[in-house]
């Protein structure tokens, strides 16, 4: 069985997490494996100097590795290691029953490759700030959102569990830290340094594709374009 490792990068509140737990449920053999299982302990978490704040949005922040031996092992072992065990919780947008049907029979009739591959997922934030890290994967998805979008999901969050404890942003946190630090680390890949701009053309050279998740398109569609890009970079690198 071949083996397919898939990033599913971009920023926080993009929708990864949300489409990587749907593209789970259709896929028939897959492993999901979230970058926010690879954070440092809780007391080493750099401390942004001028806020007095711990920063989580830095690519400081993670293990990296332990994260790249872990991606090493699932080539080695063909996928066959333990999948790290996740604080992730559950998405609260999800494909319909009927929907999951759907998606299974079209994997059938249009990408009978991915029946006979095991596809690891990453889900991580901080996939493709750094270019050795960005060739672990054989597929790049990059979800992006526009900036307030972004902000408005991340404000509405309750938090997230962290290696010893549960993170809340204080006030102001995604203007401060979350935002700045993506654009810090991701703006090398964009014309103009913009983020919110177009990936420049060595980005896409180099296997990034843009899903563009702004409230506009359902789960569904976030799926099945996600699946095409799977199938379309499986088409030009194997
Ligand atoms: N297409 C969408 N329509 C409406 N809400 C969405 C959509 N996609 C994601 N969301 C919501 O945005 C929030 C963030 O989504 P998700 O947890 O998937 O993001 P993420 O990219 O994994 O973020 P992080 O990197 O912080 O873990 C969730 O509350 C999710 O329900
Ligand atoms: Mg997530």
């Amino acid at each position: 069985m071949g083996l397919i490792i898939v990033g599913v990068g971009g920023p926080s509140s993009s929708g990864k997490t949300t489409i990587c737990n749907s593209l789970r449920t259709i896929l028939p053999q897959c492993t999901l494996i979230h970058l926010d299982d690879f954070y440092l302990p809780d007391g080493e978490i750099p401390m942004d100097a001028d806020l007095q704040l711990e920063n989580w949005d830095c690519p400081e922040a993670i293990d990296w590795p332990k994260f790249q031996n872990y991606i090493d092992e699932i080539r080695a072992t063909g996928g066959d290691v333990l999948p790290v065990e996740s604080k992730e919780s559950e998405s609260l947008l999800k494909l319909s029953k009927e929907e999951i049907d759907e998606a299974q029979t079209l994997i059938e009739r249009k990408y009978p490759e991915l029946l006979n591959s095991h596809v690891v997922l990453i889900d991580g934030f901080m996939l493709y700030h750094d270019v050795a890290i960005s060739n672990l994967f054989d597929v790049k998805l990059y979800f992006r959102a526009p900036y307030q979008m972004l902000k408005a999901r991340r404000e509405a969050r309750a938090g997230y569990a962290t290696s010893d404890g549960f993170w809340v942003d204080p006030p102001g946190y995604f203007d401060q830290i979350v935002w700045p630090q993506y654009v810090l680390t991701h703006k090398y890949l964009f014309l103009n340094d913009d983020v919110e701009g177009e990936l420049k053309e060595e980005s896409k050279k180099s296997g990034l594709k843009d899903i563009f998740n702004d409230n506009t398109k359902s789960i569904k569609q976030l799926v099945l374009l996600s699946l095409d890009s799977i199938n379309d970079a499986l088409s030009h690198t194997i």
